[in-house]
């Protein structure tokens, strides 16, 4: 196991949604499992005024997203809210950082943390430099004895443009090594399973590639809506909230070349040149290949679902896209003109996030005469969530005369490994920036090259009357248009249930 140095998580947004669902649920988990040093403070900071203590209950103790836990205990508890602390903070005010550097000297001294600090910016990402420049004047960067890494919460930009200048601002402050910018799909277990699954074995490495390999396509379905973010929201848009970063970083994992080293830099490098290789859209293409949908009011398994439209913090005529499905190519040797589908969506029939490998039919059909089916395609799906695991459909006789062949489903199941612990995202992140591990971090280049590719989307969304917003009801799987992007006779989605076997065109969900 890394060494983790004695250290501070310094978290900016301590009174906000993020910080109380996912942030201290994952140093809790950590502090559970043993994996935080010996000496360990977290401190929160925002603008509201709470004392230690008060900010402990409303953190810990209070917490719903604790409750849950078998180690929820009230031991565990009351050690971890120990290490808890709590400094009001307005990081618009650069005078005020001065108290926030006395009270982190003060915990220096009384828990040794070495001066090692994590910054997490979990506030609205107008903050984001201001933060870093505030943190930077005041000497916090790291510059002198200790070290300082800075967390920054997506979004990074709102466009290429805002992304750059994001970056810009935030390397005045720090040096690309010390940024990790985080997103939280890197973090999901099977997620980095993927990356072995092509790596460590064999038998699916040489097959690929565009020689094997006839589309590949990615879903990323929510069955929620947009629930209590819809002022958040309403400004973003699937594309920018899940296409640019978390669908980009899947597809960079399936199509990256294998990387010098499993570190950082060398699987990092192979991620930007996916990025880097993607065909360009003109507007023809964008009209042609990119759907936006929104969903409408509608009935769910016999209850009312609300329409995007109503929901609070959406204006009246939102435009805002809560659903896309694209398709485009990766131009290099590898992936010359294989087809890339990928799609989100919220208020979908369920959860579910899959990649899925669609190869090509055999090239001669020995038994296209006794197989009541037409030549199949082999298909492997990654599913990242829920059920995760991996499974693989192949052809086989049917027992008796001639030759009938039926596909199979070959699978493996995460939760079939019962005694290990799968680390929640943030936990898994939070921990590597704790050991000065990046891997699972985005970078600056790479970022702006996944806006590089989407930007011309959203400028023709903006500019364009005349691309429509397909409306489709709450609960389904998006617009019908989308079926069209997929090239082929016969060629269609896949629709997945909640349990990975679960095949055909009907299913429990
Ligand atoms: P919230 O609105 O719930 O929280 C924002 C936080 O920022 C509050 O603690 C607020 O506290 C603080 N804040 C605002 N202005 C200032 C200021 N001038 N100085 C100091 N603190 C300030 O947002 P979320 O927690 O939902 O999101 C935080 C970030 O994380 C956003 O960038 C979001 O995009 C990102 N994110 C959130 C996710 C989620 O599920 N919530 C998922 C992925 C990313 P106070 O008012 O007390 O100052
Ligand atoms: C967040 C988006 O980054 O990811 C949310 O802002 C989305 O809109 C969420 O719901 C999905 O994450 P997960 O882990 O539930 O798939």
């Amino acid at each position: 196991m890394k060494k983790t140095d004695n250290q501070a998580l310094v978290i900016f947004g301590a009174s906000g949604d993020l910080t109380e669902r996912k942030l201290i649920p994952a140093v809790f988990n950590l502090f559970c499992g043993g994996f935080l040093p010996e000496s360990y403070a977290v401190i929160g900071v925002s603008r509201s005024e709470f004392t230690d203590e008060e900010y402990r209950i409303k953190v810990v103790f209070n917490n719903e997203h604790l409750k849950g836990k078998s180690t929820a205990t009230e031991e565990n508890l009351e050690r971890f809210a120990k290490l808890v602390f709590y400094q009001a903070v307005d990081t618009k005010n650069i005078e005020t950082y001065g108290q926030l550097k006395n009270r982190l000297e003060q915990l220096d001294q009384e828990i040794t943390t070495k001066n090692n600090y994590i910054f997490y910016l979990a506030t609205p990402p107008s903050l984001y430099q201001t933060i870093a420049n505030g943190l930077a004047e005041n000497g916090l960067n790291g510059n002198t004895d200790g070290w300082s890494r800075l967390i920054v919460e997506k979004p990074f930009g709102y466009d290429l443009e805002s992304a750059k200048a994001l970056n810009k601002g935030l390397l005045c402050s720090f040096s690309e090594e010390q940024i990790y910018r985080i997103d939280h799909y890197l973090g999901k277990e099977t997620v980095q399973n993927m990356f072995v699954t092509r790596f460590a074995n064999s038998i699916f490495e040489p097959l690929w590639n565009r020689n094997y390999i006839h589309r590949i396509e990615i879903t990323a379905a929510e069955h929620v809506g947009v629930e209590k973010r819809g002022g958040y929201y309403d400004s973003s848009g699937a594309l920018r909230d899940m296409i640019q970063n978390h669908l980009f970083q899947l597809v960079a994992l399936v199509a990256m070349e294998p990387p010098v080293r499993p570190d950082a830099e060398s699987i990092r490098n192979e991620k930007l040149k996916v990025f880097q290789s993607l065909r360009a859209y003109t507007d023809q293409d964008i009209k042609e290949n990119v759907i936006r949908g929104q969903y409408l009011n509608s009935t769910v398994r016999g209850e009312a679902v609300k329409g995007y439209r109503e929901e609070e913090g959406v204006q009246d005529q939102s435009k805002t896209e809560t659903y896309v499905a694209m398709k485009f190519f990766i131009d290099n040797w590898r992936w010359a003109d294989v087809p890339f589908y990928i799609r989100t969506g919220k208020s979908m029939p369920t959860r579910v996030t899959e990649v899925v490998i669609h190869f090509k039919p055999n090239h001669h059909h020995l038994f296209a005469h006794d197989s009541s089916l037409s030549n199949q395609q082999n298909v492997l799906v990654i599913r990242i969530q829920p059920n995760e695991g991996i499974l693989l459909k192949f052809d086989m006789k049917i027992p008796g005369a001639g030759f009938n062949t039926e596909q199979v489903n070959m699978d493996f199941k995460y939760d079939e490994l019962s005694n290990v612990y799968v680390p929640d995202a943030y936990e898994r992140l939070i921990l590597d920036c704790m050991q000065g591990d990046a891997t699972l971090y985005a970078r600056g280049d790479s970022t702006e090259a996944a806006w590089e590719f989407i930007d011309p989307i959203l400028k023709a969304w903006e500019n364009d009357e005349s691309i429509p917003v397909y409306g489709y009801p709450a609960g389904t799987w998006g617009p019908e248009n989308a079926d069209n992007l997929i090239d082929g006779e016969n060629m269609n989605w896949r629709y997945p249930c909640s349990n990975l076997t679960d095949d055909g065109n009907y299913c429990e969900l």
